[in-house]
């Protein structure tokens, strides 16, 4: 595969939450712009936007998930967050360090690689799996509180037996 070519979404990488799954197709969506330019034909203008519009949404997105993550009382906010900020801080040091298009496609492709596939389909669906067992540990405690609705009292059915 050519270092040069785009990271496509593929539905594999749906976690399953929706305010999520769109944020994350659109990251990818931007970093396939970098892949559309031109080598010789695109200005440094419009590759500043580009990557300015992609490390913009990726903060706007990483907020929007640990705002997220509180709400469900996900445990392990604070490693996610700490993930996010180096995320951040790796971009950041891309897009300062390259200035010729040939090498920040290169690059990107590794930073696209870390933030929009490794993290999603090792991080980010730690946020699933949190949320189903939270699932699964509600509906067992409330076939536990229905179980005892639900009691037969055996005195009440067969009194003489206990008469
Ligand atoms: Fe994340």
């Amino acid at each position: 595969m050519s270092l040069n070519k785009a990271i496509l979404w593929d539905d594999r990488y749906k976690l399953g939450i929706d305010a999520i799954d769109i944020q994350h197709k659109k990251l990818f969506a931007l970093v396939s712009k970098l892949y559309a330019l031109d080598d010789d034909n695109s200005t440094k203008e419009e590759l500043k936007d580009i990557l300015g519009e992609f490390s913009a949404y990726m903060r706007t997105h990483f907020k929007d998930e640990e705002e997220y993550m509180l709400s469900i009382g996900y445990l392990a906010l604070k490693e996610h967050k700490q993930l996010h900020h180096d995320l951040i801080n790796k971009l950041a040091e891309v897009i300062k360090s390259s200035h010729r298009l040939s090498i920040l496609k290169i690059k990107m492709r590794v930073i696209a690689k870390r933030v929009l596939i490794d993290h999603i389909v090792r991080e980010d669906i730690k946020i699933k799996l949190f949320e189903i067992s939270k699932i699964n540990k509600n509906l067992i405690f409330d076939a536990e509180e229905d179980d005892n609705d639900d009691e037969i009292d055996i005195t009440e059915i067969m009194p003489d037996l206990y008469t």
